[in-house]
């Protein structure tokens, strides 16, 4: 039977939330964690954190998901110091109060959320498929349903508004890891995304000022603990019970029909190719080293 201990675990976003949470789980069950983040004092205090709570010290790379470079430079140091990845987690999240362009051309909850995830995603796919049995856990967001897909300007270019931006890169987090799940077919890697419930997190820290105060006591009245909300994507990760599963969008631990756009084969098409094309405008001769 499938077990983590002894497995190679990647999470993206590792620093805070329900990403800090997963890892100190998986670390405790034997896995041996790798955590991303962008801050290096944040990064730090992780690493503390799941040291104290699982005696292991856990690997950890800086990268600032809205610079397509940096993911580029992260595959490539993943891929040269990891001899497998069992399980990769694309967890990294954010939201941003106005229209942010990264330095890349992309709208910043895109760039973050989505295209970031898809590039670390393709590069380490084939050490994924040598490491199968392997899982793809892909943290997306009820806010999909809300979510449209408009090809023609997928930067908000015009009406952009805080949770239409969030609610699309969701929507593409739900398109990509179905997608990537057809693709993956018979490799043995499986690829399923999750909503984890609405989890009291750091996730609108990016809100406007003004909202703060109704934000907290949200959080406060109806949102679940960090634990909890980290409880489904453990177990997606994890649970023998989903070694098979694929293709399935999760609310918590149950899968469910995403929105009818997140089910369309031709929508998660285009945006396959769109996003390789948005990757694909990165300069060929980035050099190869983590700064
Ligand atoms: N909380 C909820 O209710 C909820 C509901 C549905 C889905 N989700 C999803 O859950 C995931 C985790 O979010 P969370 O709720 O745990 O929020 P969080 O506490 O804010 O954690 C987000 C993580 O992403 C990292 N991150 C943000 N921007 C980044 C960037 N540019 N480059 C690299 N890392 C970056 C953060 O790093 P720093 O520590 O440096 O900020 C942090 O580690 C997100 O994908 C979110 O969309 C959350």
């Amino acid at each position: 039977m499938w077990s983590i201990a002894g497995k190679t675990v990647v999470v993206t976003g590792g620093t805070s939330g329900i990403g800090l949470e997963a890892a100190g789980v998986l670390a405790t069950q034997g896995a041996s964690v790798v955590l991303i983040g962008r801050d290096p004092g944040r990064v730090d205090r992780a690493i503390a954190t799941v040291q104290a709570r699982s005696g292991a010290t856990p690997r950890a790379y800086l990268c600032d998901f809205s610079s397509l470079k940096a993911v580029e430079r992260l595959a490539d140091a993943l891929g040269r110091d990891l001899p497998a990845v069992h399980v990769l987690i694309n967890n990294a999240g954010s939201v941003f109060a106005k229209r942010t362009m990264t330095a890349d051309g992309t709208e910043a909850t895109f760039a973050v959320n989505h295209l970031a995830h898809f590039l670390l995603t393709e590069r380490l796919r084939p050490l994924l498929v040598a490491s199968a049995p392997a899982r793809i856990v892909t943290v997306a967001s009820g806010r999909h349903f809300k979510g449209t897909m408009d090809f023609d300007d997928l930067g908000f270019s015009h009406g952009y508004q805080i949770l239409r931006a969030y609610a699309r890169s969701k929507l593409a987090n739900v398109l990509f890891a179905a997608e990537l799940a057809r693709r993956l077919e018979g490799s043995g890697v499986t690829s399923n995304s999750v909503h984890p419930g609405r989890v009291a997190t750091n996730i609108w820290s990016g809100a406007p000022t003004w909202t703060k105060p109704l934000i907290r006591f949200w959080l406060s009245r109806t949102f679940i603990s960090v634990e909890a909300g980290a409880a489904p994507v453990v177990a997606l990760a994890t649970a023998a019970e989903f070694e098979e599963v694929t293709g399935q969008y999760f609310n918590r631990f149950t899968p469910v029909s995403p929105s009818s756009v997140a089910q369309d084969r031709g929508v998660a098409a285009r945006l396959w190719r769109e996003s390789e094309r948005l990757v694909e405008r990165l300069p060929l001769s980035v050099p190869h080293s983590l700064s």
